[in-house]
């Protein structure tokens, strides 16, 4: 039998992500191996442990430098021999040097149909916020893999979702959201079933019917 996929979700903030994760945990086929996070605070730290994962809190401002803060989490991501990361609601930008060691096996989720609605800047309520003000019909989900440039690698999984004209943000937002754990969990189950293959900025899914 093939090797379970070991997993870490890296987050920020409220965990929803990575409750969708946890939720579908048994046929993922991988495991969540470690939550790690920025922010003690955080809402999925709590998610993750009361589960029996490891949650563990990395705080940017314990170090002089960036370099030292992101290798004391590539050694953490080492130890726990980690496969995927996928990053849901992680609000650190991350360097080369990370971004290399992790290429096509560190996913991301993003709120909004990329190209669109993505880059520097475009994270949370903004992103939203700026489809609102578009006056766009249809905004999404996106899934897709990291590279150096924000928003830009490889697109795994998309979907879309009306704007309707009385939207606010937080209706926005909430019907969003819904769409992104449903797609989130699917990328994450075709990376472990290893049927992503990336062909510069474009990725084949085995056996899927398009
Ligand atoms: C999601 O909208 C995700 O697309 C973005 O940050 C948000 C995280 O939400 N990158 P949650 O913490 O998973 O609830």
């Amino acid at each position: 039998m093939k090797q379970k996929k070991r997993i870490a979700v890296m987050i920020s903030g409220n965990g929803s992500n990575l409750q969708a994760l946890i939720d579908h945990q048994d046929s993922l086929g991988g495991e969540i191996v470690l939550v790690l996070s920025s922010n003690e605070e955080a809402k999925g730290l709590e998610r993750a442990r009361s589960v029996g994962i490891d949650g563990i809190c990395i705080d940017s401002n314990a170090f002089e430098e960036r370099n030292m803060y992101e290798q004391m989490m590539l050694n953490t991501l080492e130890a726990y021999e980690v496969d995927l990361i996928v990053l849901a609601g992680f609000m650190r930008i991350l360097g080369a040097k990370f971004i290399q060691t992790y290429a096509n096996r560190m996913m991301n989720v993003h709120p909004a149909l990329l190209p669109s609605f993505g880059g520097p800047g475009y994270y949370g309520e903004r992103v939203h916020q700026a489809v609102l003000d578009a006056g766009v019909r249809v905004t999404g989900a996106t899934v897709h893999f990291v590279t150096i440039d924000t928003d830009a690698g490889p697109i795994i999984l998309q979907e879309c979702v009306r704007v309707h004209p009385n939207d606010t943000i937080q209706l926005l937002q909430k019907r969003v959201l819904e769409v992104e754990h449903r797609l989130l969990v699917a990328a994450v189950r075709l990376f472990c079933e290893d049927r992503l293959v990336v062909n510069k900025n474009c990725i084949e899914i085995v056996g899927m019917e398009e």
